[in-house]
């Protein structure tokens, strides 16, 4: 393991989170649950990373995640929110979310309007994107994590 504590495999059940995530940015997040955040490794710390998602059984996509109290948001619970770069037709609460959190974006931030936070999270989406497409990321993506039921 790195120093950075990555790369970090997870995997838990989707809960329901704010509900900011769709309605107001337009961007949905999944939420981990709580028992997901509490063993994260220290680390581990807080801000924006990307890396690979996999709902149930499915395909494995690119996703960001951010990990924090969302400060824009002024969170009082540590989240671990998961936006999965693939358009999925419904929403996926109590679905098993798999991840692996390959590399790190940035700190957390605060904004003054909604449109930058928005702004941001589609560079850091941009930033994925092509971290992503690197031959020793793609190896990841068939990790045999993925395809059990861990
Ligand atoms: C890639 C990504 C980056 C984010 N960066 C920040 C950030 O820098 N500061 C912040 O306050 N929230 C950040 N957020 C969190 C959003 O504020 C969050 O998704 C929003 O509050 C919706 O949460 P909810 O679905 O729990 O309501 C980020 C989210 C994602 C997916």
């Amino acid at each position: 393991m790195n120093q950075n504590g990555l790369p970090h495999f997870a995997s838990g059940k989707v809960v329901k989170g704010f509900g900011r995530g769709s309605k107001e940015l337009g961007i949905p997040t999944a939420n981990f649950d709580e028992e997901v955040v509490n063993r994260l490794p220290e680390s581990v710390e807080t801000g924006v990373y990307f890396g690979w998602a996999q709902v149930d059984n499915g395909p494995v996509h690119k996703m960001v995640m951010s990990i924090g109290w969302n400060p824009f948001y002024k969170n009082t619970k540590k989240s671990m929110e998961t936006h999965v770069l693939h358009e999925f037709q419904e929403d996926f609460y109590g679905a098993t979310l798999k991840v692996f959190i390959v590399g790190r974006i940035r700190p957390e931030m605060n904004f003054s309007s909604v449109d930058e936070l928005i702004a941001m999270i589609k560079n850091d989406i941009a930033v994925a994107e092509e971290e992503l497409e690197k031959i020793e990321l793609q190896a990841y993506r068939n990790s045999p994590q993925f395809s059990s039921d861990g």
